[in-house]
């Protein structure tokens, strides 16, 4: 019998918000020994989140918007599973920038969809790549999303079960 307790879905385009969900996976499994399984949106619109405990959603940032496929995620009813939402943008990762990200592209969406309430929600920097696909600004943040992820484990929900 396998029980499900995290699922990470993500949107990405340049790829920052898929290694963020890489790293949160890592940290949930090794730290939490939690079960988690990674689902990019892009591949399954429509994953099923019924028989995880916990559901954490992320995605991109570009023209100041949510990829399509997360936001779409969001109007699912999650019910009391515990939900987290991360995000990866460029202004979150310039400090001057970072509490205007968070109000723009997670506080105000959030609003528009005031039956999420996250147990924990982020911003984390991102990434410019030029048109050969390579780098050309790099403000990803890998401590700062451990850290977060950190004290995000502490808030999930484990499943425990028991053979009689
Ligand atoms: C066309 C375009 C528009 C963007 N618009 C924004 C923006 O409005 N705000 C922001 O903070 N970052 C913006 N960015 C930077 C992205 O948020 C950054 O590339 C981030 O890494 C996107 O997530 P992803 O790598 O998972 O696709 C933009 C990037 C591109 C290419």
């Amino acid at each position: 019998m396998s029980v499900n307790e995290t699922l990470i879905v993500y949107a990405t385009k340049s790829g920052a918000t898929e290694e963020y969900a890489s790293m949160i996976e890592k940290v949930l499994r090794d730290k939490f020994g939690l079960e988690v399984d990674v689902v990019n949106l892009r591949k399954n619109k429509k994953p099923d989140f019924t028989p995880y405990s916990n559901v954490i959603i992320g995605s991109g940032v570009r023209r100041g918007k949510w990829y399509g496929e997360a936001k779409k995620f969001l109007d699912n009813d999650f019910g009391d599973r515990k939900v987290a939402i991360f995000l990866a943008s460029r202004r979150a990762g310039i400090p001057e920038m970072c509490n205007e990200a968070v109000k723009n592209y997670i506080t105000d969406v959030l609003a528009k969809h005031p039956h999420i309430k996250p147990v924990a929600a982020e911003a984390f920097g991102g990434i410019k790549k030029n048109k050969k696909e390579r780098i050309i600004l790099d403000l990803r943040d890998p401590a700062k999303a451990k850290t977060w992820t950190e004290e995000l484990g502490k808030k999930t929900r484990k499943i425990s079960y028991y053979l009689f």
